[in-house]
Formats: structure tokens, sequence, C-alpha cells
């Protein structure tokens, strides 16, 4: 691979802005200067006018995940291209522990899928479905030697992947000894199970009632419960894809009192709200995620919350479903649940769409400096779960997965044009502001404008280190 000069682009990480010139190398950033003299051999970029950002961290996918009787409709094939367009050069996706599938199986069969079709660095937490001494044992072993040191554990979903606050607070004990945390799903799954089953025998089948049998209360309740269980366990914790307020103000309430809590929030709760709901239409089922989609206000309250660091971190939740039955041979997707809405696979994509939207939406419109967009959408996701400072910022030394950007050309988002095997985006048709032009994976050019030049396989599983380094 040629050395790769970038010439006069706006470096920005979460804590640094200026103009300069960065030498790739076998893959890292080998220097970083003013005005670089490096002899004639390197390849050269003219990045002026363009930020130069650091590769972003999606800490929540779900490339080719089993949930139930679906499968998400991107391989790590084309799932990792369309994150790639998208500005992110890693991802963290799920191994899945199953009743029949010990820790360490889960850990090599997702390796298994991922290896040949990754065309970017992954890492995987482990989604754990039950706790028991083996269990925990695999899990430390996870942590110490297999470089996979975050557990997904779900206060949803009863009798598929529900685990009880007992296992929650088993396997918090072991891991915030370890180097390790917990991410949980902090919904009431038990409360929200029996309201699914009423809203059934009332007749209510259409994808609304999805969202209507998910009270924002019952996420605070369950954001409570698990911090609870983090604090008696000394554990860090993280909560995934917050979306309510009452989650929010449990999140604060502890952080301000000084317990390692953090969390994340999501695109799709950033630009859309429960008004999309209304109406008995099969399809608001694209608009069906788990939690659902909440009030303007707690829109609001999110988007501040990321402002002032009560919430760290926006990854995607990548979880994609197409809205055709058959759309490129998948089955068993949205239309699974067309009579039934406890049956649509749960979760939207938005790999390819999350780094354009959060500066357009966060930058261009005031609600983040450039620093606390790149921390929240890199930085802040590398460190938490034990990827920096190799991934997640601009320096010598660092892996060179680099994002050229240009601030200012606008595009209209649209499915068709994205390289997801999704068929449909929330976004279609918006127009956005800012666009990624090239993106360097440890310095090979893998997106260049349109040309896609990545290649599958190519993606690498990345070792993760001890997570919740802030
Ligand atoms: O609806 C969602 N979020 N689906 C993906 C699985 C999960 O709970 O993260
Ligand atoms: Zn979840
Ligand atoms: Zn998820």
């Amino acid at each position: 691979m040629p050395r790769t000069l970038i010439r006069q682009g706006r470096i920005v990480t979460a804590v640094d802005d200026y103009v300069g010139d960065l030498l790739l190398d076998d893959g890292r950033i080998v220097a970083i200067g003013e005005k670089l003299d490096v002899g004639g051999d390197a390849l050269e970029i003219d990045a002026r006018g363009l930020l130069v950002l650091p590769g972003g961290v999606d800490c929540h996918t779900h490339m080719e995940n089993t949930f139930g009787e679906s499968t998400t409709c991107d391989t790590f094939e084309s799932g990792t291209r369309s994150a790639a367009f998208g500005g992110t050069t890693t991802i963290v996706d799920f191994a899945f522990q199953r009743r029949d599938t010990g820790v360490l199986e889960a850990i090599r069969s997702a390796q298994e899928r991922a290896g040949s079709k990754a065309s970017i660095d992954y890492g995987f937490h482990l989604i754990t479905t039950h706790v028991d001494d083996s269990t925990l044992a695999d899990m430390r072993h996870a942590i110490r030697h297999e470089g996979v040191t975050s557990f997904k554990m779900f206060m949803a979903y009863p009798g598929t992947v529900m685990v009880d606050d007992a296992a929650i607070f088993r396997a918090m004990r072991l891991v915030g000894q370890h180097g390790g945390m917990v991410c949980l799903h902090a919904e009431n799954g038990g409360v929200i199970d029996l309201l699914i089953r009423e809203a059934l025998e009332q007749g209510h089948t259409a994808p609304r009632f999805h969202a209507l049998t998910r009270p924002s209360l019952m996420e605070g309740e369950a954001t409570h419960r698990g911090i609870k269980l983090a604090e008696l366990a000394q554990s860090p914790v993280y909560i995934v894809h917050l979306s309510a307020r009452e989650a929010l103000a449990q999140v604060i309430e502890a952080r301000n009192a000084g317990i390692p809590v953090f969390a994340e929030t999501c695109p799709h709760y950033l630009f859309f709200d429960e008004s999309v709901y209304d109406s008995e239409d099969w399809e608001l089922a694209r608009y069906v995620m788990s939690p659902p989609l909440r009030s303007k206000e707690a829109q609001h309250a999110l988007w501040r919350a990321l402002k002032t660091d009560q919430l760290q971190v926006v990854s995607t939740d990548h979880c994609p479903f197409c809205m055709k039955e058959g759309h490129l041979g998948r089955v068993r997707q949205k239309p699974h649940g067309r009579h039934d809405f406890s049956k649509i696979p749960n979760g939207v994509p938005g790999v390819e769409t999350r780094t354009t939207v959060i500066y357009d939406g966060g930058v261009r419109q005031n609600r983040l400096s450039m620093n606390r967009f790149v921390e929240l959408v890199s930085t802040a996701p590398a460190k938490l779960f034990g990827l920096f400072p190799r991934k997640g910022t601009v320096a010598v030394g660092s892996d060179a997965d680099v994002v050229l950007f240009d601030p200012d050309e606008k595009h209209v988002i649209s499915a068709k044009t994205q390289h997801s095997d999704c068929d449909y985006t929330l976004f279609e048709g918006k127009e956005v502001c800012g666009r990624v032009k090239k993106v360097f994976s440890r310095g090979e050019l893998i997106v260049d404008g349109e040309r896609w030049l990545g290649k599958p396989g190519r993606g690498r599983f990345v070792k993760r280190g001890e997570v919740g380094g802030f």
C-alpha cells in the first residue's frame, strides 16, 4: 500500500481543530504537521476545504443478527459497505449466546460470519441470555483473552432473550471486577408483554400499537432498576438506545451522584417523534423499533443531553428489516407482522446516515460544537468500549481510519443511492448539508466519492481492551 499524504485539510478531533497535513503509512497515522515534507513516493490528496475526521465508531449495529424468526437484511458485507459510505470505519456488533450456544462458541460463530465479509474493522458485544457459573467463567475469559469486554442484556422480551434482575446483577458483579461492562436494553418486559397481549385481545393489530404498548414510564422504570443493580454490583453500566425523558432523568441523577453510568441515543430518536404513529397505516411498520419514538419534548431533551455530556454516544442501533417481503431474497421481514404488530421485527436502518444527519442536525443547527460531534460519533464510543486510541482519534500511532468530509456539500438522502441491502431509510427525501467524500480504513482508500474500493474480508476483528475508559 502506498504512503498517503493528506494535504491541508481541517483536522478535527474531540479536542483539536486546525489545518495541517497527515501522513498515513502501513495502516497507521505516522506524522501530522503544518507542511510535511515526505519525499516523492507518497500519494498526495488535496483536502483543502474538507474536514479530516477520525473514522466513525458505531458501537451498536446488528448485521445478519437473528431475532426470533427474522434475520436483519444487511449481511456483514452489505452492512459494513454501507457503514463505510457513511463515514464509519469500526462497528461493534453482537455475538449471541443462545440456550444451546456457549459464550465462546457464540464469539467464534460471530467471528466466522463476519470474517470473510466485513470490509471495515469490527468487534462484538456478547448478548447474554442466561447466566450460570460456567457463563460467568466464560465471560471472564472473554474479557481477558478474547477482546469481548461488553455484554448486552435485555430487560425486555420475556420468553426469548429477557433475563431477570438476579442474572443482570451477577453478570455486573463479575464484569465490573474485570474491566468489562453490561449494556442494558432497559424496558420493563413483563408489563410491556401484558400490554401487548391486552391490545391484541382487543383486536388492535396495527403497527402503531407497538408504540402504545411500550410506555416511556416503563423505560424509565427499567433504567432506574438497571442503574441500582449496577450501583450495588459496583460496576459501570451502559444504557443502549435511550429514548425516553424518564430514562434520561435516571441517567442524569446517577451521573450527578458520581455513579459510572453511560448512555447512548440514536438518530431516529433525535429526528422523529411519536406523532408519526398517528394512523392505522401498515406503512408505519418502518417506525417499529424498541424503544419506540417518543415526544417532541423528549427529542429536545436528548439533544440537550448530548451537548452537556449527560448522554455520551450517538450510535445507530442499525437493525434493518425490509419493508417489502422478498427484497433481495430476504424473508420474514417487516411484513411478517402485517396482521399482528407484535410480530413485526423490531429495528430500523441507519448505519449510512449517522455522520451526516448528526453533522447537519447537530453542528449546522448549532446544537453541537464540531468537537462534540466528533466525540459523539467516534471518540467517546472508542473510549467507552476499549478501542481508544487505536480508533476514535486522529493522532500519531492511531490506525489510519480517516474520513474526508465536505461540510458544505448538500445532497438528498435516498435508499436508492445507499449501499445497504435494506429497501428504505427513515430519512428518505431529506436534504442534508455535509457529505462523506473519501474514507480510509487502516490507510486503505475504500470509499472515493461514489466509488467502492473496499473488499469483503479486509475488515479485521478488533480485540477490545477494558471498557469505560473515561
Ligand atoms: O428495535 C430494536 N432496537 N431492535 C434491535 C435489537 C435491540 O433491542 O437493540
Ligand atoms: Zn435493545
Ligand atoms: Zn440493538
